[in-house]
């Protein structure tokens, strides 16, 4: 019994070990922390159980049988993250730099089994030289078994990938599949092929982190979702957005106690909207001025910065926010942001988060860029995200509603539950210039006419009251309201019920 204990203390002490203290502090030098480092830090104090500690690799060629390290470069468990469980797997690249075997997959493999099973989030920690090169094929294997159970366990249980170290080839592919990325600036990189291959092949001289860093995912690509300095500041943020996760697709979304007064008034949004039209405000006022305690996890800030998507809470509840931002482009859509803002919509779809959508739209932006781009497509993701969602959908309508987009932002055409304005809506098919420039073209030459014409157009449709006629809002509120009304109306759409038409899936244009 004894020898039993001795070994077991034995290969405990191997695995803790992982690779040694020079790559310990190799990583450390990098400013990385380790991958059980990391999980202490992620997960509340002392919950996280481990699995799978002893499980090594079985491959035998160019001297692996010697090169055998208990836990085979991924700690994989559960624990509480603000008190609620969750699943993770955490690479560690002091093990052949994190590299991927099939025993290694087989880890994470059956940690995302146990998350599916049980309804729990699963967050993944990627800091990996990619596939073991020494066990080759075995490893691609593993990887396409992870592919596999991304895809399964998406809209089931919400998937969370960490970037923490590289992530390259097709090893990105896992976290591409998960609901949202996080990277740690100077110190992640997610790229298919390296530099040295983009060298050869395109000619182009590139670094790691111009090619995959987190300044390029986070702007450029949008493969990420938000960025930050350091290991402990991203994992700190991940628990923050964790309390803002269902635990999965069947179970109501956190409910987190507020001293917020659900009918607090906000005197501010009175004046939020300037007098002049054509001047921009800020929208993410409005949202964090809502939200209770102002407190707002914006997701995707540095792209398409024209929409603004992210989770917030309302009465203690989460809410999927969606906001055309007036300071960027003036708020149009275009193809980067119908594509941001349709997968947001689709996230909190199937993870039953109410979505609140607040318009200012002059309309989808114009020119051959959007047209050969595919605007057409792409705009459609988002009236398609919209018109499937059978979450509650809130709308307001702060000012500019204008065409198609009026359309498109969660309109009661596209069954928005509850649709709002605010006394400074315009909700029409143009705007006052452009339509008079159509209507009365005659009169072109005639600044003073058309002038007249557009005051008188601008009197007739830039209010709201024409579509209040028609019953395409259901009221004209006070934006000192807007959080009061949301409460109510969130309470009282929590038993909402909708379904769509039996079919095996749709066909989104992707
Ligand atoms: C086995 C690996 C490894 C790998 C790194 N190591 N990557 N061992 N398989 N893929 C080992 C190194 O030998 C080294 O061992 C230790 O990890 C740390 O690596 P270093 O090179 O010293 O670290 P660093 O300088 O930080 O460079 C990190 C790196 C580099 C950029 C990731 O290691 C690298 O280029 N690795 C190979 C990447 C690669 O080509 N992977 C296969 C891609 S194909 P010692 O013993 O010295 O500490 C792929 C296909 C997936 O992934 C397809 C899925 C569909």
């Amino acid at each position: 019994m004894s020898t039993i204990a001795s070994r077991l203390a034995e290969k405990r002490a191997a695995a803790l070990a992982g690779g040694g203290q020079r790559r310990v502090d190799a990583q450390h030098a990098k400013g990385k922390l380790t991958a059980r480092e990391r999980l202490s830090v992620l997960f509340d104090k002392d919950t996280f159980r481990e699995w799978d500690m002893f499980v090594e690799h079985d491959c035998t060629d160019f001297g692996m049988q010697d090169n055998r390290i208990p836990g085979d470069g991924v700690v994989i468990g559960y624990g509480q993250i603000n008190g609620r469980l969750t699943f993770a797997f955490s690479q560690d690249f002091t093990v052949l730099g994190g590299s991927l075997s099939a025993a290694h997959a087989k880890k994470i493999a059956k940690v995302m089994d146990h998350s599916m099973r049980v309804g729990a989030p699963i967050i993944g920690i990627n800091d990996s030289g990619g596939a073991r090169i020494q066990e080759g094929v075995a490893s691609l294997g593993g990887y396409a078994d992870v592919f596999q159970k991304n895809i399964l366990a998406s809209g089931v249980v919400p998937q969370i990938s960490l970037i923490m170290g590289p992530c390259a080839g097709g090893a990105v592919y896992s976290p591409a599949m998960t609901d949202f990325i996080f990277m740690v600036r100077d110190s992640s990189y997610m790229f298919v092929t390296g530099p040295d291959v983009v060298k050869t092949v395109t000619h182009e001289t590139v670094t790691q982190e111009e090619l995959g860093g987190a300044g390029t995912h986070t702007s450029k690509s949008s493969v990420a979702d938000c960025a930050f300095d350091n290991d402990i500041e991203t994992l700190e943020q991940v628990r923050r957005f964790m309390s803002f996760m269902p635990q999965n697709n069947r179970e109501a979304v956190p409910n987190l106690p507020t001293s917020d007064a659900a009918d607090r008034l906000c005197p501010a949004l009175d004046t939020l909207v300037p007098e002049n039209p054509n001047l921009p405000y800020d929208i993410t006022e409005l949202i964090r001025t809502v939200c209770d305690e102002q407190d707002f996890f914006e997701l995707q800030a540095d792209f398409a910065g024209n929409i603004i998507i992210g989770l917030g809470r309302i009465n203690g509840e989460t809410v999927g926010f969606v906001a055309n931002q007036p300071m960027v482009l003036a708020g149009c859509l275009d193809i980067n942001a119908s594509r941001k803002a349709a997968r947001f919509v689709r996230f909190c779809d199937a993870f039953s988060i109410p979505i609140v959508t607040f318009v200012d739209v002059p309309g989808f932006l114009p020119g051959t860029a959007q047209e050969y781009g595919g605007i057409i497509k792409h705009g459609a993701k988002l009236l398609f995200a919209y018109g499937e969602a059978t979450v509650p959908k809130i709308t307001i309508i702060t000012r500019k509603a204008y065409g198609g987009a009026y359309d498109v932002m969660a309109s009661k055409h596209l069954r928005g539950d509850i649709n709002y304005a605010w006394p400074s809506a315009e909700i029409a098919v143009m705007g006052p210039k452009g339509a008079v420039e159509i209507i009365f073209r005659a009169d072109k030459n005639d600044p003073e006419k058309i002038e007249q014409r557009t005051e008188e157009y601008r009197e007739k449709f830039a209010n709201p009251f024409v579509a209040g006629s028609l019953g395409f809002i259901d009221d004209v509120i006070d934006p000192h309201t807007t959080r009061a009304h949301l409460s109510m109306d969130l309470a009282m759409l929590r038993s909402k019920t909708l379904e769509n038409p039996w079919k095996k899936h749709d066909n989104i244009p992707l």
